[in-house]
């Protein structure tokens, strides 16, 4: 089956770049069972370039087809000419703040982009991935982790609009997953496990909220999940169809993080002890001390029990995958 990543020069994107790369890619995706196109709309930065070269194991696809998903004929026209089975859509407007003051692009981005790649998916019997987030939630005062029926209450334009670009695909109904997922970091872009490390390394103290909680999320983690979920799919197409059936029945939404629950204080805390950087004062501090144009989620922690129980996966501690990320980027 061929396989289009969007969004490829982000920091999913990349993780999804080093693991089709990988020997562990599930068995029908080895061998010419998939062909792989990493699509963005820029060029990778040689930073990212980099550090795909230093973390891949054997050759890496480094290569970016232009393809900007906010326009429903390019779309249509590179998943025709490449025949394209399976969509990863990895690309959005992630600028959490900026949103506020930006909402067209926003949801041009975050919603009208996903419905056509929805559309497009549903003329050629394909399947979308798509990745929304646990921003969906935290309107509502949760103190449970929250589970994938439950309504959404976004608190912001990017949740607002994440939300919308589910409901689209739903509402075209093609054959799609929505994986909502949380808190993502890598070794690649900006991300908060890269300021941290880099603001624990300089600064003698540092305040951090603690009165937001969550789950941290290593993108290659989610990323490996993703490449598992596909590798399900491509084995169960077959057999339906020789059954009559064409719908995959895992279809659907479903929470992804890694497995734990913290604060951005007790994430900055864990970064600071693993990555050695002690001699920085870490003290926790309300959101209110930090003027920001959006209020984030006091609480948004994600439920996974559907897709640990429906994908057999196993998914890591928090900890242990960030201890992973921290050495890939100090090895550096
Ligand atoms: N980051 C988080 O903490 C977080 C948390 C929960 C969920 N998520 C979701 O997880 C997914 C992946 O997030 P990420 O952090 O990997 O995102 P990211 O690093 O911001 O990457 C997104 C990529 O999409 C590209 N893009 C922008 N506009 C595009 C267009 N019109 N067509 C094609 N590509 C376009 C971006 O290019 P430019 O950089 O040039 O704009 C960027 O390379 C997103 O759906 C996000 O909403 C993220």
């Amino acid at each position: 089956m061929n396989i289009l990543v969007t969004g490829a020069n982000g920091q999913l994107g990349n993780e999804l770049r080093l693991l089709a790369a990988a020997s562990t890619l599930p068995v029908c995706l080895q061998n010419g069972g998939s062909r792989f196109f990493f699509a963005d709309v820029t060029e990778a930065s040689e930073e990212s370039l980099s550090t795909l070269r230093r973390l891949a194991t054997s050759v890496v696809d480094t290569s970016t087809c232009h393809l900007d998903i906010t326009d429903l004929e390019a779309v249509r026209a590179f998943v025709q000419k490449e025949k394209i089975d399976i969509i990863i859509n990895c690309a959005a407007y992630t600028n959490v703040d900026a949103a506020e003051g930006d909402s067209e692009r926003a949801e041009l981005l975050n919603a009208k982009a996903p419905a056509n790649l929805a559309l497009v998916m549903k003329e050629v019997g394909g399947l979308l991935v798509h990745i929304s987030t646990d921003y969906v939630f935290g309107g509502d005062p949760y103190n449970t982790p929250c589970r994938e029926e439950q309504t959404g209450t976004p608190t912001g334009v990017y949740g607002l609009t994440k939300l919308h670009g589910e409901q689209a695909i739903q509402n075209i109904g093609c054959q799609y997953i929505i994986l909502r997922t949380a808190w993502l970091y890598s070794e690649f872009g900006r991300n908060f496990l890269r300021t941290m490390l880099a603001l624990t390394a300089s600064k003698p103290s540092l305040s951090v909220v603690f009165d937001q909680t969550g789950t941290p999320t290593y993108a290659r983690d989610l990323a490996s999940a993703i490449l598992a979920i596909i590798a399900d799919y491509m084995n169960t197409v077959p057999s339906m169809s020789s059954k009559g059936s064409s719908e995959w029945p895992y279809g659907g939404i479903y929470h992804y993080s890694n497995e734990g629950v913290c604060s951005w204080y007790d994430f900055t805390k864990v970064i600071a002890q693993q990555s050695g950087h002690l001699s920085c004062d870490i003290q926790p501090c309300h959101s209110d001390e930090f003027p920001s144009p959006v209020k984030r989620p006091a609480y948004s922690v994600l439920d996974k029990t559907k897709i640990k129980q429906t994908f057999h996966l196993s998914i890591p501690y928090w900890t242990d995958s960030l201890y992973h990320c921290i050495a890939n980027i100090l090895r550096h």
